[in-house]
């Protein structure tokens, strides 16, 4: 018997009773939406912090709105069963905390507005350390997978059914030998990696995606231009990519929160610079870790105490 709590309808029950039918209509059609939030112990005061939880909440909701989906309770609400789930499983270290909201009832056919028929919301946490290895530099591929467009299932929601074009990407481009890979707009523009957003660096500036290229508009993306901004002084474009300019950055790192920053050595067997972890990408790793830590006070409002 696990010792660990999940929330599922309405109440807190043990993760291993944490289970749905299988004529739930998110499991049959994909049709939820979730975050991956990452709570850290805070080596200063000696207790749990949630990074940028208001800032996740508030994209369920947002994903919510795309789908159609009616949460049964608001964000802030999401907000304090976290912090009591975080209490009840006793988290100590880097936590990864999974909530969704999802189309409930058992039901077929493929249409989100029904009357009465219910949406739920349901969260569990689990320990995890280390999602990609940030340390020695990734080698990542071009994926032959295009990513999913605004007009098919918006990148900007984070549907639980669009992580299908990323197990794609991701699984092809393990099996080809690289870490991880970034996957193109049907333009053929860069968009973003599996899971999680992409910085160049060139000539000193910052370059990612815009917000319009499919990408999922993450949090993690705008803790580093703010922390790039204001810390070092770093000016970022935020613009259309071409796939070649990958091959001629001088680095490059991924951002996301379970990857939290993660430098890229080499694109399609070519090294970025001169191969080895950039400075840039250095400095801002070690800022990133310093903020989610509680050592930056200037950026303590990211943090939420348990
Ligand atoms: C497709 C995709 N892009 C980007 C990200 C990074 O977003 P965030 O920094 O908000 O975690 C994620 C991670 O959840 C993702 O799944």
């Amino acid at each position: 018997m696990s010792d660990q709590y999940a929330y599922l309808r309405g109440e807190f029950v043990s993760l291993d009773n944490a289970t749905i039918n299988i004529r739930t209509h998110g499991f049959l059609y994909g049709t939820a939406v979730f975050e991956g939030i990452k709570a850290y112990w805070l080596p200063e005061t000696g207790q749990m912090s949630v990074f940028r939880m208001v800032e996740h909440y508030k994209r369920l909701i947002q994903s919510c709105r795309i789908l159609r989906l009616r949460s049964p309770i608001d964000a802030e609400t999401m907000g304090n069963l976290t912090i009591e789930l975080i209490r009840r499983n006793q988290c100590q270290g880097p936590t990864y905390i999974r909530p969704i909201v999802y189309k409930a009832d058992l039901r077929i056919g493929p249409i989100l507005t029904v009357e009465n028929t219910k949406d739920d919301f349901c969260l569990f946490t689990v320990p995890m350390d280390g999602y990609l290895d940030t340390s020695k530099g990734l080698k990542v591929g071009v994926s032959s997978w295009r990513r999913l467009d605004d007009n098919a299932i918006p990148a900007r929601a984070k549907v639980n059914g669009a992580y299908v074009n990323t197990a794609l990407a991701k699984t092809d481009g393990y099996l080809s030998g690289f870490d991880d890979v970034v996957v193109l707009t049907n333009e053929g523009h860069v968009a973003e990696g599996s899971a999680m957003n992409l910085f160049l660096v060139r000539d000193n500036q910052l370059i990612t995606s815009s917000i319009t290229e499919n990408i999922l508009e993450g949090i993690t993306r705008d803790t580093i231009i703010q922390l790039a901004q204001q810390e070092l002084g770093l000016s970022i474009v935020s613009r259309p990519i071409d796939r070649t300019e990958l091959y001629v950055a001088d680095e490059a790192f991924f951002v996301g929160t379970a990857t939290e920053l993660a430098p890229i050595t080499s694109f399609d067997n070519r090294p970025v610079g001169d191969g080895k972890v950039g400075t840039i990408s250095t400095k801002l790793r070690d800022l990133y870790s310093k903020a989610i830590h509680g050592l930056l006070p200037q950026y303590s409002h990211w943090l939420t105490k348990v």
